[in-house]
């Protein structure tokens, strides 16, 4: 029975990511997202389908009883995605992985636990993963198969999360920037100098506002991009040309452009001090920099540069990679689990008509079989016979439970 659990996965650790939409089901929307899944259900008769896309990965996992040979997984992309050329059907088991029974389960943790992804120990998936369920869910897409598998896989995850520390240290640049910028002296209402309102500064941004920092100015060439950014802060938003006459002075500055020549030098540190003094944070996350040499030269900075938070993103994600050995011996433990869960429900789906058919033959046998030996019995006496039947009854429904109970265990 566990061999019907079935994922056809393709993901970053075989397919460049840019080609990984190539194998995701194309939908203009939600709704037609919905038709096209149902259609795909229909069409290979699965009795249950979940579906998950994220930028690294495309996951189906269904229940079936054909095998995952060949064939059958050209057939299945090429429903997919009619465009798929012959030579990469050809290739496609070298791009897709086809995985039944408690390898699919294995998979399923690995990818709910974070261990089979890009980034070790993002909770991000965890959640992708629980969402994508409940769509699919109420979109009547899956049944009791995918839920209890899904439901081992949440509890699994979290067990991971919790009792190993592979999502401890942060490995994103922008968050150890700001880890950094939360260890140095600044208060949350110091003032501070965003520069740049890019991608990177507009994570930046978020993150600020994650940690109510209330007093951010926002500095870009295009102010409408400024202002997107400062409005994430509730901040006010100026464009870059007036960087060199703003006078009123700053605590800490936070630049990142695309610029390629220094935008930050000693002269423009003079004038934007505005008479100040005192030592300031200077945090620059651009590659070449944005900070001129000649500014950590001539004034008292707290410099925190790229190179040595990518040092330290380095060095966490080996510590994460070091958890993942601890987390695959607690996802063993916990896979060989899912057989027992599995067989319990079984039993437990199988016994769920057993009171209702007791109690049917109790009231057959009172209201027709004995019927005219009840009827000529005293009021106490009736009594007691139905109350030794209702005993019975009890006991008869437990029989089979424990017996049930004891044989799945
Ligand atoms: N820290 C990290 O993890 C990380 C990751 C990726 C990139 N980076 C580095 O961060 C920098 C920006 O990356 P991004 O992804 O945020 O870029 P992005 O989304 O392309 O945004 C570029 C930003 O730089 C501004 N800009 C570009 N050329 C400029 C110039 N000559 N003078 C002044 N402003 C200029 C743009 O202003 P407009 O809006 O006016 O165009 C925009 O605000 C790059 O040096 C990149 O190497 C860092």
């Amino acid at each position: 029975m566990l061999d019907r659990y079935k994922i056809l996965t393709v993901t970053h650790k075989r397919v460049n990511l840019k080609e990984i939409s190539q194998y995701a089901v194309h939908a203009s929307d939600n709704c037609s997202l919905e038709v096209r899944l149902e259609e795909l259900k229909q069409q290979f008769h699965f009795p249950e389908l979940m579906y998950l896309a994220t930028c690294n990965r495309i996951m189906y996992f269904f229940v079936t009883d054909r095998e995952l040979d060949n064939a059958f997984v050209a057939e299945f992309f090429q429903h997919i995605n009619p465009t798929l050329e012959d030579d990469q059907l050809e290739l496609i088991m070298d791009h897709a992985l086809a995985l039944s029974g408690l390898d699919a389960l294995n998979h399923l943790l690995d990818v709910a636990s974070s261990i089979d992804s890009l980034v070790i120990g993002e909770r991000q998936i965890l959640g992708q993963l629980r969402d994508a369920y409940h769509q699919c869910r109420d979109w009547g897409l899956t049944g009791d198969n995918i839920r209890l598998a899904m439901d081992h896989a949440v509890v699994s995850a979290k067990k991971v999360y919790s009792k190993t520390r592979i999502g401890e240290k942060p490995v994103s640049i922008v968050s150890l920037a700001i880890q950094r910028l939360l260890h140095t002296n600044l208060s949350k209402e110091s003032r501070l100098l965003l520069i740049g309102a890019g991608q990177t500064n507009q994570l930046v941004a978020k993150f600020l506002a994650k940690n109510e920092f209330t007093n951010v100015t926002v500095f870009n060439r295009s102010i409408n991009k400024a202002e997107n950014v400062a409005r994430t802060l509730s901040g006010n938003a100026l464009p870059l040309s007036e960087l060199d006459s703003y006078q009123e002075g700053f605590d800490g500055i936070i630049i990142c452009t695309g610029s390629t020549k220094p935008i930050l030098d000693a002269e423009l540190y003079q004038k934007l001090l505005a008479g100040e003094s005192g030592r300031k944070v200077v945090i620059d996350l651009a590659i070449p920099h944005n900070t001129h040499p000649n500014v950590m030269r001539d004034f008292d900075v707290q410099y925190i540069e790229i190179e040595g938070l990518r040092v330290m993103a380095k060095e966490n994600m080996a510590f994460r990679e070091r958890e993942v050995s601890r987390a695959r011996e607690l996802l063993t433990e916990l896979l060989a689990e899912f057989p027992v869960l599995f067989k319990q429900r079984q039993v437990e789906l199988a016994m769920r008509s057993v009171p209702t058919e007791i109690k049917a033959i109790k009231s057959h046998a009172m209201n027709e079989v004995f019927r005219k030996e009840v009827d000529s019995l005293d009021d106490g006496t009736r009594e007691l016979v139905e109350r030794m039947l209702s005993y019975m009854e009890k006991k008869c429904i437990g029989i089979p439970m424990k017996a049930a109970r004891q044989l799945s265990e």
